[in-house]
């Protein structure tokens, strides 16, 4: 079915054109440009939680802007860390969230509800701290033993809260900046100097890592880096997004289930979708999170046998095709889905090319691929798209429509 031509012609990227593909015999424009680097400065500090593979938040607010207004319904089947669904909050559009990982709900919900920074030092004052616990897994590695016990003091805080039904936004919001200082490669972390706070290494790659460094693991002071990264997260926050956010937080569905079965959410509910799905193969989320899991209390052998992680091209086709039913099921009649995918292998395979017979056959109508890099200059459009595959900071997102 053929895109109106008032529609393409409101786009952002419609002067972008470059060059038109065939996709098993559909034709595809695809634009390319710096669509969104000079946003950059206004990013918010409450989007710094760091997750694997987690996009910027400029591609969710640029979708956001132009697809939707104001108390709009934004999704995300795969949400991360939220950076979707913070970014529509922010911009006061209502949110839905899903992710398979429970580490993500741990993420999104304290961030729809920010505290004041003032409620949190009194709070973390009031959590005890029991200098003769132990984690029943050997952590010393990681942590020397007075920090150990900080940390496990502040598990079994949380835990004790959840089962007394007393675990509130102060408490979330603690667990969650709690998490993200777990391990890292600063002195802004708890853990001895260790992989970037995304991809905790496990137990004994972190004795490699000693040895190799000739470092033993000092003691940290956690609640003092809980109230220094938890400060660094409200920095900047106005009145009228700490509004929007709780507005958005009262209506906002958080799920946790596979994306391909999203039943709780409403057939026609969703204005547009902005989503980027696990690649091939790429992450171990299991792996990458055990540490977080093990502290938030999260079983991670469930977490790694739910998340799709396949390197087969054709396995990752059939779940994305299911998937795309299901997007295609909730969003309105004139909503809109944007599929983030990256370069795999070194651009080999072109998850875009993959993704738009998918959503096709869902019964999207393809609008385009939109190709976002970074320092795009003229000669971009001299070499022609295929060329510049090897760009660090590129993403492709495709765009569907569901037929109005
Ligand atoms: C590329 S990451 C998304 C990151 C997100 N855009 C952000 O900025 O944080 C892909 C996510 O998909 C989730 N996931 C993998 N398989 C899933 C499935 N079958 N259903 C729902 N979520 C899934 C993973 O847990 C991971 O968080």
């Amino acid at each position: 079915m053929p895109v109106s031509e008032d529609f393409v012609g409101s786009r952002p990227w419609s002067s972008y054109k470059v060059d038109e593909i065939e996709v098993e015999g559909h034709v595809i424009s695809r634009y390319i440009g710096d669509f969104w680097t000079s946003r950059q400065r206004q990013d918010k500090n409450l989007h710094e939680v760091p997750y694997r593979a987690c996009f910027k938040p400029q591609l969710p607010a640029f979708f956001i802007d132009a697809l939707t207004f104001p108390g709009e319904v934004v999704y995300d089947p795969f949400a991360g860390r939220g950076t979707t669904p913070v970014t529509a909050s922010l911009m006061n559009r209502r949110v839905i969230a899903n992710d398979i990982n429970p580490l993500s709900e741990v993420f999104i919900k304290p961030r729809l509800f920010p505290p004041e920074q003032a409620d949190v030092l009194f709070r973390l004052s009031k959590i005890p701290y029991d200098f003769s616990l132990r984690a029943e897994l050997d952590l010393s590695m990681f942590y020397d033993s007075k920090t150990e016990a900080e940390i496990c003091s502040l598990r079994s805080y949380f835990m004790w809260r959840k089962k007394e039904g007393l675990f509130d936004y102060l408490d979330a919001w603690i667990l969650m900046v709690a998490t993200t200082r777990l391990s890292g490669h600063s002195s802004g972390f708890f853990s001895v100097y260790t992989l970037p706070p995304n991809q905790a290494v496990l137990p004994s790659r972190q004795v490699l890592i000693n040895e190799k460094r000739h470092q033993t693991p000092s003691y940290r002071d956690t609640k003092k880096l809980i109230a220094k990264k938890s400060k660094q997260l409200l920095s900047g926050l106005s009145r009228q997004e700490r509004e929007f956010l709780s507005q958005s937080g009262e209506s906002a569905q958080i799920l946790g289930v596979d994306a391909r079965q999203t039943s709780l959410i409403d057939s026609g509910s969703v204005d547009l979708t902005v989503t980027s799905p696990p690649f091939l193969n790429i992450v171990s989320y299991k792996t990458d999170n055990w540490l977080r899991c093990w502290f938030c209390g999260i079983d991670a052998d469930v977490v790694g046998k739910q998340i799709t992680v396949t390197s087969d091209l054709g396995t990752w086709s059939r779940v994305m095709g299911e998937v795309f039913l299901e997007l295609f099921r909730i969003t309105r009649s004139g909503g809109f889905v944007a599929f983030e995918v990256g370069e795999v292998r070194g651009g080999e395979i072109r998850l875009d090319e993959v993704v738009v017979p998918l959503g096709i056959a869902a019964g999207f109508v393809c609008e385009g691929i939109v190709i976002h890099m970074q320092e795009f200059t003229k000669t971009a459009h001299i070499w022609g798209v295929s060329n510049m595959s090897g760009g660090t900071n590129t993403n492709r997102i495709v765009v569907f429509q569901k037929p109005p």
